[in-house]
């Protein structure tokens, strides 16, 4: 195996903008527990992010702290990886900044999520709101990321850092690593229940359209009962039955197996019995989870103890990397 010195960096974060769903399971956290042995991994909850769209401060601070319990209960290691707050780490700012410098107002109008919460918060259009792609690039490039485990839906995110890391590049000389997305067909887009064309959302008002990592099995069950699906009553695998295609992927992503063996196991049996297996899969992947992250939030030292290491590493990366940058923009400085 090589040294940490040898293997390439992954970093990623998730918002603690509300519960995290099984769309962040398993588009995002499963995977990066998966890759822990053969990447240096960095892991950060994207607190500044979360504050473009208006949050309630004692409800931000709990999720916070409940984002990085969630991570590790899913198996990712401290050893392993690092982890930390984004506000923790001022660099990420610093970049920001002149990373906004060096990106397109054209560029980031044509954001899909921006023009999504655009629509859906109305009355806060915020200036955040429009500049938090490049923040997102600041996240990645700060660390020298090599990749970049996410859903589908970061990848024009994650297009638009690569791009400012070439434009960068090319104009102060080679400063950033160039990032690519890492995405996995099956997890790449879990979608919603109640609306299967939509993908499932922390931020749906329909409590039952998602799943949540912390639903109790009797949710759970309820809610995959509820999936909308169609009526054709067969369990076959078809892009074009939206729900039904959803519930198969979800359940191979939970179970491992793939199309035609879910459909064997469930030929000549309705969506009744479909609906329960994925549920109970469903819960019996969440429980052990579950009751990690209940012990977890027992114990806020040791997720402070969690959060100093992980600070202290990200901040040594992170300070290297905007010391460079200054130098290469030629900001001033002093002599010590
Ligand atoms: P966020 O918080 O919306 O989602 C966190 C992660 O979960 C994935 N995801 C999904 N995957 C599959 N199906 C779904 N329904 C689903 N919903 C969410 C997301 O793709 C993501 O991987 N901007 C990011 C957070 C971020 C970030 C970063 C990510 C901030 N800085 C740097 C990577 C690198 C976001 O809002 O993710």
């Amino acid at each position: 195996m090589n040294t940490t010195e040898q293997k390439k960096r992954i970093l990623s974060a998730v918002q603690p903008s509300g519960n995290l769903t099984l769309g962040n399971y398993l588009g995002a956290l499963k995977n990066w527990a998966d890759l822990q042995e053969d990447f240096e991994c960095i892991y950060c909850v994207a607190d500044l992010h979360a504050i473009t769209v208006r949050q309630e401060p004692a409800v931000l601070r709990k999720k916070s702290l409940d984002t990085l319990a969630l991570y590790l209960a899913s198996g990712i290691d401290p050893k392993k990886a690092a982890f930390f707050l984004q506000s923790h780490v001022p660099e990420h700012t610093q970049l920001s900044w002149v990373l906004g410098c060096n990106t397109m107002f054209g560029e980031l109008s044509r954001m899909t999520q921006f023009k999504d919460k655009s629509q859906k918060h109305a009355d806060n259009i915020n200036a955040g709101l429009f500049t938090y792609p490049v923040l997102m690039a600041a996240d990645i490039l700060l660390y020298q990321a090599d990749l970049v485990p996410v859903g589908s839906d970061q990848k024009q995110h994650i297009e638009l850092a690569r791009d400012i890391a070439n434009r960068f590049n090319s104009v102060y000389s080679p400063t950033f690593t160039v990032p690519e997305a890492y995405i996995l067909k099956s997890s790449a887009r879990i979608m919603s229940l109640a609306e299967p064309e939509r993908k499932m959302s922390k931020s749906d008002p329909n409590a039952n359209a998602s799943i949540f990592m912390l639903d109790r099995k009797d949710d759970i069950i309820r809610k995959f009962k509820r999936a909308v699906t169609d009526s054709e009553a067969v369990v076959a695998a078809d892009p074009n039955r939206p729900g039904i295609y959803n519930l198969i992927n979800i359940y191979s992503c939970l179970t491992g197996k793939d199309e035609k063996e879910i459909e064997r196991e469930f030929e000549g049996k309705g969506y009744g019995d479909f609906k329960l297996a994925v549920g109970e899969a469903c819960a019996d992947a969440l429980a052990p989870l579950q009751a990690e992250f209940d012990h977890l939030t027992k114990d806020k030292a040791y997720l402070d103890e969690i959060l100093r290491e992980g600070t202290e590493k990200a901040s040594w990366i992170a300070r290297k990397t905007i010391q460079k940058v200054y130098r290469k923009v030629g900001f001033y400085q002093s002599q010590k």
